[in-house]
């Protein structure tokens, strides 16, 4: 780059959307207009221009790519005009001085014109990626330790049915070939079981997948899904994702969902309204009596959706049967599960049971191959095995009564669940207890992405990881 003496010259850096350039720059004082970039930045800025002709110092005129942009310089933001002139990089006096920056030769700048990049959906930049619970392994190698259990991800540590592991193994030489779609045998497997059709199941890369498409299918831009607050972060991801808009109804003071509330705020743009049934973080669930007021009681249009995840934790008789609603071919669409109960988190399966009509929609958008044959089989071997079941909710609610018990010694308010998670109040700031926990090798949930600060959310381990979770909370609790 040639440093003219005339000029000040600047080392700067500059953001164009996340990537980041190192240079030298000018300052024009003759050019006030704006930012002049080369060509090689150019390259990255190219998608936003339009060409324009620019009157140049010697009288003549050239047609320049240039972009109406805003640019951060110094920590302010304004708008500029950056063009694209020959090989240098030229900041504008203008520039610099409505940035009110002290320039000296030589000094580092940074410009900045990471803003929302145009090229992609506004809504992009409005999702919350999803946090998910801190794998072991990360977390052995960053805190150098060795023995790390995990409670965070309301996974299952009595791991797969016997059954199911066979079935991955016999399948796994035939994995070169495609599978069948739409999981024939998966959902005539479950249609028997729930005494449904096929035609009324769909199956998901997990119900996660189901809750996409359920907004690829319903959502227009402007339209609206209800949820309680707090909940399970895909709902609101996904409306994002439709630009559609989330309207979430505080849950009760025992962290239940006010569906008489979140009823009143029904309107006629709602599409959906999800209920997770336990719901994820809080594990309550709404009873038979309160679904059947609400679906006597709901738009035409709005499909409930019924998030049973943790269905087969359920132990409370108030519970709904909600294929009933589907049996009776109400707009209710209900999600279930392979990675709770059943333990096949890592394989990535769930389903949606509705009527045939909604079923039918949603399979419009599924992608053609989108449950691997793995997962199929492993899934509908699972289903011929109920011990696997039958000793997880027998752990699990042998875990609540510990940890009720526990919590109660400690004075630590708590939601009594239905799923195979606690949502805990410690009193502190859950962002503090997990790092304390985490290293004493202790993996948890913080409340804080719930918007509940102080909570925790702990999966159910075996007896041992319970207690040595208690241990751990209780020593972390009397330090901080
Ligand atoms: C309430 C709820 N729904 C859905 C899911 C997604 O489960 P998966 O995609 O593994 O089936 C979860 C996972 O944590 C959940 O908590």
């Amino acid at each position: 780059m040639v440093v003219s003496d005339r000029y000040p010259y600047l080392d700067f850096e500059c953001r164009v959307f996340g990537e980041r350039f190192i240079d030298s720059a000018y300052v024009d004082t003759g050019f006030s207009g704006g930012i002049v970039v080369p060509q090689s930045l150019w390259a990255h800025l190219w998608p936003l221009y339009e060409a324009e002709v620019v009157h140049l110092g010697d009288g003549s005129s050239k047609l320049v790519a240039h972009w109406d942009g805003e640019v951060r310089v110094g920590g302010k933001t304004f708008p500029v005009t950056v063009l694209c002139l020959g090989d240098e990089f030229i900041v504008g006096r203008e520039v610099i001085d409505r940035a009110r920056l002290n320039l000296s030769l030589g000094q580092r700048i940074v410009l900045d014109f990471d803003g929302p990049n145009p090229l992609v959906r506004p809504c992009i930049s409005r999702l919350t990626p999803y946090q998910p619970g801190k794998p072991i392994e990360e977390v052995k190698r960053e805190l150098g330790l060795t023995d790390v259990i995990k409670m965070a991800s309301n996974e299952n540590v009595l791991g797969p049915s016997p059954k199911a592991i066979e079935a991955m193994r016999n399948l796994a030489p035939e994995v070169f070939y495609y599978p069948e779609g739409s999981g024939p045998d998966l959902r005539s497997a479950l249609a028997k079981k729930w005494d449904v059709s096929p035609d009324q199941i769909i199956l998901g890369n997990g119900s996660d997948e189901i809750i996409s498409y359920l907004g690829l299918t319903y959502l227009n831009p402007g339209d609206e899904i209800l949820q309680a607050e707090p909940t399970f972060s895909e709902y609101r991801a996904i409306a994002t994702l439709c630009d559609a808009e989330t309207i979430s109804v505080p849950s009760t003071d025992d962290l239940r969902h006010n569906l008489t509330a979140m009823r009143a705020r029904a309107t006629n743009r709602t599409k959906l309204f999800f209920i997770g049934n336990p719901n994820n973080p809080t594990g309550t669930i709404v009873t038979r009596d309160e679904v059947e007021a609400l679906l006597a009681d709901l738009p035409d249009q709005v499909i409930v959706v019924l998030d049973e995840a943790y269905y087969e934790y359920v132990e409370s008789a108030a519970y709904p049967d909600s294929l009933d609603y589907v049996r009776q071919g109400k707009r209710v669409i209900v999600l279930r599960t392979f990675s709770k109960a059943y333990a096949l988190a890592g394989l990535r399966v769930g389903y949606g049971i509705a009527p045939p009509e909604i079923i039918g929609c949603l399979n419009q958008v599924r992608q053609p191959f989108n449950v691997n044959s793995i997962a199929q089989a492993a899934a509908t071997a699972s289903l011929t095995d109920e011990t696997q079941v039958a000793r997880s909710r027998k752990m699990n609610s042998e875990g609540k009564q510990y940890l009720y018990g526990e919590f109660d010694r400690l004075s630590l308010k708590y939601a009594p669940s239905e799923a195979n998670f606690i949502f805990v109040d410690t009193g502190k700031d859950s962002k503090q207890v997990f790092q304390a926990l985490l290293k004493r090798g202790v993996i948890v949930r913080t409340g804080d992405v719930f918007g509940c600060p102080t909570f925790i959310r702990v999966t159910m381990g075996t007896r041992d990881m319970n207690e040595r979770f208690v241990r751990q909370l209780e020593t972390v609790l009397a330090e901080l």
